[in-house]
This record gives structure tokens, sequence and C-alpha cells, in this order.
């Protein structure tokens, strides 16, 4: 038998938050974000369930090319664009829309012999200072590409580094619409907390979105169940449901005296008499290491707390909440680490990151290739 821990990819809930996500900006085409292999859920796995959005946003070449492989003839944009010259040969080969941020991108463009012109996405540079051209470069950039044979169509992009929190989009989107206001073509600004905050229903600038038009939403997170502004805002707020869930299976419980110490460093004491269970998880699996005591699980759907320290492949959580909830947890008990239990029960991958001191993204980027993965409904 392997190990009893295993992660479930639920194919339901991705279909549900793309439709979310899509209400939430009815009139934008939506990018199903599936960089990093689909926010670590396998881009095979999701594939069939995100196939009704309108393209994928990926930055691995590879990643555009398993997209192709599973029969996808539809828009595939790369987020970062070209890394090299010769993988202009690839998008011209695959078709793939391509970010262009930086001035050598466009050199190698104007060297690239093609029958084919290029769709590219011209980034700018609003104020997150990562990618692209500042708004002083990017109309002299914009010119440029526009004359350039190798290149079809410019979509004007950008990216919110304060979408999700009090800062806001205003002054980045105030910037870009001053920059941009008289140059053609499509717009893509919105990530899932630009998306959800900004345009939809819900939206803080709604109606009206103090000019935020984006043709094209980017949502990554909210489609993979998770709120992009926890803990202003729940999953639940938003109507999103886990796609994700990690469980595994106590393998051993300890009876405690008050006292008595778990784990290496000793660094849970009980307080009085009682038992605990020993999870076959760890950080080898993907789970934080700097979790704390503390930190939110479910035995057999009974919530629980994580107690000491998390090893290589186990960690350790009190039983006695699910004693008091009428249930004798023991070896075989099921344990979800996040996501849905089997009597229904979620918890949150956004709570259990923040106890963790970190998000949602990393915790799904994280479960290692040594956990079996399912796809369940
Ligand atoms: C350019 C770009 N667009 C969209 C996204 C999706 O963001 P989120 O997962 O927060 O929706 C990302 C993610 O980092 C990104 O870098």
């Amino acid at each position: 038998m392997p190990r009893p821990i295993q992660a479930l990819i639920h194919t339901d809930a991705l279909r549900h938050n793309l439709a979310r996500a899509r209400a939430a900006a009815p009139d934008a085409k939506v990018w199903a974000v599936v960089k990093a292999n689909a926010y670590g859920h396998g881009i095979e796995r999701v594939f069939e369930s995100l196939r009704g959005a309108d393209g994928f946003a990926l930055l691995d070449l590879a990643e555009a090319e398993r997209v192709r492989a599973l029969g996808w003839r539809g828009p595939i944009l790369l987020l970062e664009g070209v890394f090299d010259p010769r993988d202009l040969e690839l998008c011209s080969r695959l078709g793939l829309w391509h970010v262009v941020h930086e001035t050598r991108q466009i050199d190698w463009l104007a060297m690239h012999k093609t029958h084919a012109p290029h769709r590219v996405f011209l980034k700018m540079n609003s104020g997150m200072n990562r990618l692209g051209f500042t708004p002083e470069a990017y109309r002299a950039a914009w010119a440029r590409l526009d004359a350039l044979p190798q290149v079809e169509e410019i979509t004007l992009i950008t990216h919110f580094s304060d979408a999700d929190g009090p800062r806001g989009i205003a002054s980045q989107l105030a910037l870009f619409n001053a920059t941009t206001q008289d140059l053609p073509g499509e717009r893509s600004l919105a990530n899932s907390a630009a998306t959800l905050r900004h345009m939809g229903a819900h939206g803080e600038s709604a109606p009206g979105a103090g000019g935020l038009r984006s043709d094209w939403v980017r949502p990554g997170i909210a489609v993979y169940g998770s709120a992009p502004d926890y803990p202003e805002h729940d999953a639940t707020h938003w109507d999103l449901r886990p796609t994700m869930t990690l469980r595994s299976r106590l393998i051993g419980v300890q009876q405690l005296q008050v006292g008595d110490t778990v784990g290496y460093g000793s660094a849970f004491t009980a307080p009085q008499a009682m038992r605990i269970g020993v999870v076959a998880c760890g950080y080898a699996d993907g789970y934080m290491r700097v979790a704390p005591t503390g930190t939110p699980v479910l035995v057999d759907g009974v919530r629980t707390r994580l107690v000491g320290r998390v090893s290589m492949d186990m960690l350790t959580v009190d039983l006695e909440p699910v004693r008091q909830a009428g249930l004798t947890a023991d070896v075989g008990s099921e344990v979800t680490l996040w996501g849905r239990a089997s009597n229904g029960a979620v918890l949150a991958i956004d709570e259990v990151a923040r106890a963790a001191g970190t998000l949602s993204y990393e915790l799904m980027c994280a479960v290692a290739p040594r956990v079996p993965v399912e796809v369940a409904d």
C-alpha cells in the first residue's frame, strides 16, 4: 500500500470558479491562468474543466506545448513573453501570443522571419516595477511594434500591485489610461483581485469601475477557489469552491500526560492529559514546516489543530476536539490538511496558509511530486 496521503483535484469546482470569474466581468474574454503547472494542480488535470475559457495564460514554453498537445487551438498567452530569440520560432509554429515587456524582445521580433504575424501584448510598468515599459517609453515601444511586419495586433497590458488591498488600483489605472487613451487595441488589466473587486457586481469601483476596461481578464487564484483578498473576504464571499484537497490519515495515536512534549524540539507541551494523532504528511509532501501549533486541520471532518513541529513525513494533531464532537479518532481516521473532507466540511486553504504566514498560491504550488493526485468531481 502507498502512504495514505493524497491530493484531490475537484473538476466541478474548477468549472464553477471559472464561471464566477466570467460573471464578474461578463463583457470580457477570460484567460484561465495555468502557469506553474496550473498552480500546482496539473495542466492536464484541469484542462477539460477550464476549456470554457477564451484562452490559457502561462509562461513556460513547455507548458504552452502541453496545452497545444491537449488539442487546444485557441489563444495561448506567454505572460513573460519570450526568453530567447529562438523562442519566437515556437511562437510562430504554435501560434502563441506573447507579452513584450523589454526592448530586446522587440529587437528579436524585428529580426524574426515568419509568414504568420504575431499577436503581442505590450506591457506597461504602471507602478508594479517588475516587468514592462515605463509610461514614458511605452508609446515609442508601441510605435516600433506597430511598424513591424512581424506584428499583427497589439493588446495593451499592465498588472496591478495592490488590487487585493486598500491601496487599490486607482493610481496605476490613471497612469495607464492617461498613457494609452488614444492607442487602439484591446486591453488586459485584471488578475483575480482586480476582476472580483474592481470589475464585478461586488466590485468596489462598480458601477463604472473607475475607468477599468479590461477586454481580457486574467484570473488565476480565483479559478483555484481561493479568495484573492483573504482575510478581508473569504472564498465563500466570492462564491468560490476549493479545487484542491490535501488529505491523509492517522498512522499513529499517542496518549499524552500533562507535561509530555511532542516531536522535534519538544515544541509542544501537553497542558493536560490528551490524545494526539500522527498524520502521514510532512514537509516532504509540501506541507509547510513553518506551520505553527494551532494551524487548523480537520480530523474525520472535525476542526482541530496542529501541535508541535512539522517533520519530514509526519505531523501531529490534537484529537481532543474530535473527542468533544463525540467521535473516536484512531489509526486510519481521515485527516484533511486543506480542502474538503468526506463529510463535506471545508477547511479553506486560505486559512491554513495564513496560519503559516503565507498564501494559498504557495501551498498549491508546493505539493510534492511524491503525493499521488486523483481527479475527482
Ligand atoms: C501578469 C499576471 N496576470 C495574471 C496573474 C494571475 O494572478 P492571480 O492568480 O492573482 O489572479 C498573474 C499571477 O501572478 C500574473 O503575473
